[in-house]
């Protein structure tokens, strides 16, 4: 059984190129001007032994990496995460907003990479539990648009995972699609090929609500 958790625990998820993450950090500076207790961290990653997974996994020369092993990888990386930060942070009672989790590895190794969405989700259920997030905030962005902006963004180091083709990404889309559908209950999806300022307005708008209910 898992133990009881008290914070909100929030996830944000997207194609690359949607830009989740910048707008979660503007998230996350907004709640913490108005006294929110917030975490912010991300996946894979957040944490020493999550981030050193992150570069095996990310690392472009490992061309060879087998898909099982990616899949058991992303969730060896959230498992350590979740234990050493992000369950810690729910039980102290924090708002946890974290860039991907689960939903990332449903859509891109489940359903992109072929692995299969249930077998996905088992390995994971097992990495973490029952435990799942109580909104998830999709940023809704065609693939050809987010590779576009992540070409734009030089500044962007480039993963392996961005060198797949249009297809894989399109494969992506199509599995976020399906893994919202599953999911209804904390979903809310976001039109982000609007301007920075009018997504970071409906998230917020959003956030606010859903944070209401967990005013301590
Ligand atoms: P990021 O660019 O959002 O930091 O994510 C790194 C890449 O890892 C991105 O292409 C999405 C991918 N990814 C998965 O394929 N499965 C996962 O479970 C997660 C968390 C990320």
């Amino acid at each position: 059984m898992a133990a009881k958790k008290a914070g909100c625990f929030i996830t944000v998820e997207g194609a690359d190129g949607s830009g989740k993450s910048t707008v979660i950090s503007l998230l996350y500076d907004y709640l913490h001007d108005r006294g929110w207790n917030v975490l912010l961290t991300r996946e894979p990653g957040g944490i020493e032994i999550a981030e050193k997974i992150r570069t095996i996994i990310l690392n472009p020369e490992h061309t060879q990496m087998d898909k099982r092993t990616e899949a058991l990888l992303y969730a060896a990386a959230r498992s350590q995460h979740f234990a050493e930060r992000v369950l810690p942070a729910l039980q102290a009672g924090k708002v946890v907003l974290c860039d991907r989790f689960i939903d990332s590895s449903l859509a891109y190794q489940g359903y992109a990479r072929g692995l299969g969405i249930d077998e996905v989700y088992a390995i994971n259920r097992f990495a973490v539990g029952d435990y799942m997030p109580d909104l998830t905030l999709f940023f809704d962005v065609r693939p050809e648009v987010g590779l576009a902006r992540i070409n734009a963004n030089k500044g962007r180091e480039i993963n392996r995972l961005d060198l797949e083709d249009i297809r894989f990404h399109q494969q992506v889309q199509e599995g976020y699609r399906l893994v919202r559908e599953r999911f209804p209950e904390r979903f809310v999806t976001i039109d982000a090929e609007q301007s920075l300022e009018q997504v970071f307005e409906v998230a917020r708008t959003i956030l606010e609500e859903r944070l209401q209910e967990f005013r301590i």
